[in-house]
């Protein structure tokens, strides 16, 4: 029996990830570019060759499809493998698009690999980790990480690569206007979306070029840039949603408060821009001496505000 504890950080995708080329392989229809986060984090440990599987999640018993899911990810990193035991716990919100899947199958990965006694390159853990969830492929490193479409066939070369160098001191504040389970997961909205939306192939066109525009502006340290293309990629990907059939719609009231609220910090001079993924809640980066007053003027429509700074790499132990 061997054990190893991993932790890592959700990451929040500034030019974004929807829609499947490869549904079993989890492999992207479009490039994208990410932020990885401090202080919001997964810890998972493996035991690696008990009596029989066993995975808890966020210290219960993980229910039949999350558990089915977790048996099916360990067979990857060896098919032949022993019962195992999973312990996995968020110290933030789940399945509420705040991506904690990024996290939690990045450190899955880690941590069963390491645990197997095997030792796989960061880009095979990423490859591993985006089987898993294909956001998890960029949470292996923190910064600024970009997620490749890769070319082949097999999805070996489709895998995050940091951008650097990406020490760039930036804020996102999140604002959790919903921290409720979100309706329709990730995976089943994209591919409904992909299948139905007359606006698709428009997204599919337009997401290197915003990849390209991303990059350049990390590079570059320019937030407005940045922020730009954050938002629009944002708001085509959130359009194909809604104008597929059946329609699918993530926001509730309080995220277009959100967003009255950005644009009217840009009004008044502050530099913040918003995004959201596959849920309600609004991440909206700023330079770390705008956050405090992003935050107060998320407050009457959100929860909770958290003002995180730029995440590390993900970590691993064996013990
Ligand atoms: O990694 P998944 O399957 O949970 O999909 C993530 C999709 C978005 O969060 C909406 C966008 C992204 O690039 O992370």
């Amino acid at each position: 029996m061997s054990r190893a504890t991993a932790h890592a950080h959700p990451n929040i995708a500034l030019v974004k990830y929807w829609g499947k080329r490869d549904l079993a392989l989890n492999l992207p229809a479009v490039p994208s570019l990410s932020l990885t986060l401090a202080r919001f984090e997964t810890e998972t440990t493996v035991t690696w060759g008990t009596t029989e599987d066993r995975f808890l999640f966020n210290g219960e018993a993980a229910d039949p499809t999350t558990a089915a899911k977790i048996a099916q990810f360990l067979s990857l990193v060896d098919p032949a493998r022993p019962p195992c035991n999973v312990d996995t716990a968020n110290n933030f919100p789940s399945a509420a698009g705040l991506a904690s899947s990024s996290s939690g199958f990045a450190a899955l990965a880690l941590a069963a690999v390491a645990a197997s006694g095997q030792e796989w390159s960061k880009e095979q853990l990423s490859v591993l980790a985006r089987r898993g969830s294909g956001s998890a492929c960029r949470s292996l490193w923190g910064g600024f990480v970009e997620w490749k479409l890769g070319k082949r066939a097999d999805g070996a070369d489709s895998c995050g690569t940091p951008i650097a160098p990406s020490q760039w001191d930036v804020r996102m504040v999140v604002g959790v206007v919903s921290s409720k389970k979100k309706p329709t997961p990730s995976s089943a909205g994209m591919e409904s979306t992909r299948l139905t939306s007359p606006y698709f192939p428009a997204w599919v066109e337009t997401a290197a070029a915003d990849v390209e525009l991303g990059r350049k502006a990390v590079l570059d340290r320019d937030l407005a840039a940045l922020g730009e293309v954050m938002e629009s990629s944002t708001l085509k990907m959130h359009a194909t949603m809604w104008t597929g059939r059946p329609t699918l719609n993530y926001w509730l009231p309080g995220t277009l408060g959100c967003l009255d609220a950005v644009q009217a910090l840009r009004k008044a001079g502050i530099g913040a821009w918003a995004t959201m993924d596959a849920g309600p809640n609004v991440k909206v980066l700023c330079l770390p001496e705008d956050s405090e007053r992003v935050a107060i003027a998320l407050a009457p429509w959100v929860e909770r505000t958290d003002i995180l700074a730029p995440g590390g790499d993900a970590t691993v132990e064996q013990h």
